[in-house]
């Protein structure tokens, strides 16, 4: 007997203007790190506003696995113990299910002298090296040594500050230096540092729990090595990526949208372009209001490091510049292979021109329903995009990369007037014997 997962599709009716209002959660991509982070105390840390998603699940159950102890209290916070962290490496078959938690590496090794962790698994959007990560370890005394895909890491005594200039400006490479230099030996200055708003949070979490960083959100970030960092309760952002995938959805859809708990600074570029789009937005202290009441004006765009226009949100313009009026590019500056998503529209209808890591669209076309799949988080983001300015129904499967960033996508989009559901289609065991 073979046995058949479950196979899951969303079903999307498209042309629904989307109305009303939405909760974002907190943001996946800080809370990663944070709870990585964690494991830099001797004392138990308690974080609100963790995402409930496959992604943190499984940075959860890396702590987990590494015997910390994890308790998900009924308001939803979560507190970690790292006291009882055995010392031993990370299993291959965690760290493959997603990119964060190499994010483990920088503070196991600053607080143990000592690492075992694979390298990562996560999105397929390109070539994704680690190498900022461990150049800027070894610069700070760390001895890496890669043997059958994992990194064993360790240095005698405690890691040494200094001076570190990144070849490229990497979040999760920026971060897990950070957080071994929270417990180094004196300063470390991180130059051509990633400036995401999750470096931030991530920060103000360390400095909660006694470390000394300055500068984070700036291209140059000082930290002073701290003796000993305590466990602290700590609030993490909300989801600028999926406020974005909420107001792209609307500009698409010709609807009206208020996001409450948004930080709406995290979105000065993404809120610029859609202004340029024809969208009025208004910020004030109820949260963001915006209304899109005429056919989108397709707007060229070019992905940057914050606070460019953010990569995680390319699929989900792409899907807008396809339906709206005239012809504009994209240029995909940070992943060379981040287009995966412009085939799957291709299925439905739109004329994309693919040039390498640059994208054409003539706009004003007419996206029609059809089978298509998702290939990542955000790529499935801009596919439920797509399918909601569809004609006909569209069915998206590989729903197992939009369970990694978006908390109750469907709920959300169906309470905003959108035709989604989830099928849920259990296959007969078929007998092979
Ligand atoms: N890079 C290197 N060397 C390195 C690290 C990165 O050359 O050692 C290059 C990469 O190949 C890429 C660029 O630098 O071309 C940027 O990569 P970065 O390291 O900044 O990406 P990341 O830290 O792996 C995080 C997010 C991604 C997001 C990118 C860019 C997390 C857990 N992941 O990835 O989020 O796309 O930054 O903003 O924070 C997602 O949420 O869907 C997602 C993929």
């Amino acid at each position: 007997m073979t046995h058949n997962p479950n196979i899951e599709q969303l079903i999307i009716r498209g042309q629904k203007k989307l109305h009303g209002k939405v909760f974002v959660s907190g943001s996946k991509n800080a809370s990663l790190p944070i709870i990585a982070a964690t494991m830099l105390a001797k004392t138990p840390s308690r974080l609100h506003n963790i995402p409930r998603l496959s992604d943190t699940t499984a940075m959860l159950e890396a702590l987990n696995s590494l015997d910390c102890n994890i308790c998900i209290h009924e308001d939803q916070s979560v507190s970690i113990n790292p006291a009882s962290y055995c010392g031993k490496g990370l299993s291959k078959s965690i760290a493959k299910k997603l990119r964060g938690s190499f994010l483990l590496l920088g503070p196991l090794l600053a607080h143990y002298q000592k690492a075992d962790i694979p390298l990562p698994g996560g999105c397929n959007i390109g070539a994704r090296p680690v190498d900022v990560h461990l150049k800027g370890l070894e610069k700070m005394g760390a001895c890496i040594e890669l043997h059958g895909g994992v990194v064993h890491a360790s240095c005698q005594g405690r890691l040494q500050g200094t001076d570190l200039e990144l070849e490229v400006p990497s979040v999760t490479g920026t971060e897990n230096l950070i957080m071994a230099a929270s417990l180094a030996d004196g300063i470390t200055r991180i130059h051509n540092a990633a400036r995401e708003p999750e470096i931030n949070n991530l920060c103000n979490f360390i400095n909660l729990m006694g470390g000394k960083i300055q500068g984070a959100g700036e291209s140059t970030i000082e930290i002073e090595g701290v003796d000993s960092l305590d466990g602290k309760t700590f609030n993490i952002i909300y989801d600028r990526l999926e406020a974005g995938t909420y107001m792209i959805a609307t500009a698409i859809t010709q609807g009206e949208i208020h996001i409450k708990n948004i930080h709406p600074d995290h979105l000065t570029c993404v809120i610029k372009k859609l202004k340029e789009v024809g969208a009025e937005i208004t910020v004030d202290n109820s949260g963001l209001h915006m209304i899109m009441n005429k056919k989108p004006k397709a707007v060229s765009i070019s992905t940057e490091a914050h606070p460019g226009f953010p990569t995680d949100l390319q699929a989900q313009w792409l899907a807008l510049n396809c339906i709206a009026e005239g012809s504009a590019s994209i240029q995909e500056n940070i992943f060379e292979s981040r287009f995966t998503h412009a085939t799957q529209l291709q299925k439905m209808g739109a004329r994309i021109q693919i040039e390498g890591n640059r994208v054409l669209t003539q706009g004003s076309d007419q996206l029609i329903g059809t089978d298509i799949i998702a290939s990542d988080i955000r790529a499935s983001a801009g596919l439920v995009l797509g399918a909601l300015a569809a004609k006909g129904q569209t069915s998206i499967s590989n729903l197992h990369h939009v369970d990694r960033g978006y908390v109750h996508l469907e709920e959300n989009f169906s309470n905003l007037g959108a035709d989604i559901t989830r099928k849920k289609e259990t296959l007969k065991e078929v007998n092979t014997s």
